[in-house]
């Protein structure tokens, strides 16, 4: 199966978690598009949704869907969101779209977080995808600085700028064998709006191939 056939199998399935009546949490990326797509198909059935990204916002907006303030909201059921890598116990790396801030805000809002992922994503130890950290502008360096003192190797993504006005730096050839404790140590580094890791609050479930894996805690 192409990644694509995976990633819309993955998003067709999580669809089934939709309730009716409620404000769905809506990630970034092009498997969250297939997600929104099939939740076009449903629209009358749901309030809205609460988007991580103007990218998202316009796609649904497209589509006609209402899309909510999480503010006006309140905490939602349920979160959807693909994923740059997914370990064995659903911690992630995401934020290769430069969503990451607003799609952990979503996920710490939610009672249920559903990763949609293909199988490309698996990986055993986290990090051989370039780890997103979103950065205040001035404190690039600084922050570049602190994150080599841990072992890192950050590199500025160049051009772009996120949804939220900040820059962010890709850090290379990081074996994360500790995600909850490295999320922590660069969470405390100042001029870090958030990092791409999601080990505090991981997914609930993961779709991949239409297999739904709930990891037990
Ligand atoms: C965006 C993300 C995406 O979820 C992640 O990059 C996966 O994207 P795709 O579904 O296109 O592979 O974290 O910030």
């Amino acid at each position: 199966m192409s990644r694509d056939a995976q990633k819309k199998l993955a998003a067709e399935k999580a669809l089934e978690y939709v309730e009716d009546g409620t404000v769905v949490g809506v990630g970034t990326g092009s498997t969250v598009a297939f997600f929104i797509d099939g939740l076009a198909r449903m629209k009358g059935r749901i309030e809205g949704a609460v988007s991580s990204s103007e990218q998202s916002t316009r796609q649904l907006k497209s589509h006609g869907i209402p899309v909510f303030d999480l503010n006006a909201v309140g905490p939602l059921k349920l979160y959807v969101d693909g994923a740059d890598e997914c370990d064995p116990y659903n911690r992630l790396i995401k934020g290769g779209g430069a969503a990451l801030t607003r799609e952990k805000i979503i996920a710490e809002a939610s009672e249920r977080f559903i990763c949609i992922i293909d199988e490309a994503k698996q990986v055993e130890v986290l990090g051989q995808f370039p780890l997103p950290v979103e950065v205040i502008p001035m404190a690039r360096s600084l922050v570049a600085r602190r994150i080599v003192e841990l072992g890192g190797q950050p590199v500025w993504r160049e051009g772009v700028t996120t949804d939220n006005g900040n820059w962010i730096l890709d850090v290379h050839h990081w074996r994360i064998t500790d995600p909850v404790g490295l999320e922590a140590k660069l969470n405390q580094i100042v001029g870090v709006v958030a990092c791409g890791l999601f080990a505090a609050r991981p997914a609930d479930d993961v779709i991949i191939n239409g297999q739904v894996r709930v990891v037990a805690r």
